[in-house]
């Protein structure tokens, strides 16, 4: 197995929340697919309430209020205010949507108030899963749908796989967090998934893989998408939290490695990797 990145590193309030707020269209480009997906499994429809969690800057919370329409609502629950804040900003006035900011394992919620709890990555990083999806069960209503999209296993992963490879002979060892351990890969077990849904009280859980190719660079020439790529590469995910404390030289080589790695999946416009999800859905046993 390759070696993976520490996962616990996630500062979402802080620098995290802010290179994903500053990458955030390059982002919801890659991301689109998957909550595409999520959204087709969730099926929601006029006059729904829902949750959209950890929505960050609120890509999912929009195409789920154009689905429930002005009769329903979606509210957005985020631990980050940068990415709230980009969120807020983007919001069309009159959407049927609000932002709050909150820990959502535990952030005080309304008892039975949303049909819909909805997240496109955003329920990888508790540290005590169970208890949160315990608690977040409590806000949806007897009934209530769960639906979400997270990451299969890193190896599975080439857009994360490909550049770790590249770098592995150039970066000291990294340290091999536990596989439960927060993290975009936390629920990468679908044992392990399936086992929290079920502790915190759900029920019909089904977990589908879903495939996508992701957009990680895209620009006029091939050589320009190449380097947007690389740039994005080196400002958000696992490995910008690897080279983080790492000497310039070894940044230098670490970034040389990753672009000759991307120029395997580049086309004339494009570097184009292979994402590897499942959608999760579940009803409320309650
Ligand atoms: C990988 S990002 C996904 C953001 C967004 N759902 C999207 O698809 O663009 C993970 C999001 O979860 C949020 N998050 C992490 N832990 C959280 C928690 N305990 N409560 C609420 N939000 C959380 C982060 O702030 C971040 O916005």
């Amino acid at each position: 197995m390759t070696s993976q990145p520490n996962q616990a590193a996630f500062d979402w309030t802080g620098r995290s929340g802010e290179v994903w707020r500053d990458n955030q269209s390059r982002l919801d480009r890659m991301l689109a697919p998957y909550g595409a997906a999520a959204i087709a499994a969730a099926s929601p429809v006029p006059g729904e309430r829902v949750l959209d969690v950890g929505c960050g800057s609120g890509a999912t919370t929009l195409e789920l209020a154009a689905r429930v329409g002005a009769s329903g609502s979606v509210l957005g629950l985020d631990i980050s205010e940068p990415l709230l804040s980009r969120a807020r900003e983007r919001t069309p006035q009159g959407a049927p949507v609000s932002f709050v900011l909150g820990d959502a394992s535990r952030h005080d919620l309304p008892t039975g108030a949303f049909d819909l709890l909805f997240s496109r990555f955003g329920v990888m990083f508790f540290d005590d899963p169970a208890a949160a999806f315990t608690h977040l069960r409590t806000a949806l209503a007897p009934r209530g749908r769960l639906a979400f999209v997270c990451w299969r296993p890193f190896d599975e992963n080439d857009w994360v796989r490909l550049p770790m490879r590249a770098v592995a002979d150039i970066l000291p060892p990294l340290p091999t967090p536990a596989p439960d351990a927060p993290g975009p890969f936390a629920f990468g077990d679908d044992d392990r998934v399936r086992r929290t849904l079920s502790t915190a009280g759900f029920i019909d859980i089904a977990i589908t893989p879903f495939d996508s190719p992701q957009v990680y660079g895209e620009a006029a020439t091939r050589d320009e998408a190449i380097g947007a790529a690389l740039e994005l590469a080196l400002q958000v995910g696992p490995l910008a939290r690897a080279l983080a404390d790492q000497p310039d030289v070894l940044r230098e080589r670490a970034a040389a490695a990753v672009r000759a790695a991307f120029e395997t999946r580049a086309t004339d416009q494009a570097v184009t990797m292979d994402g590897a999800a499942w959608i999760v859905t579940a009803r409320n046993g309650a």
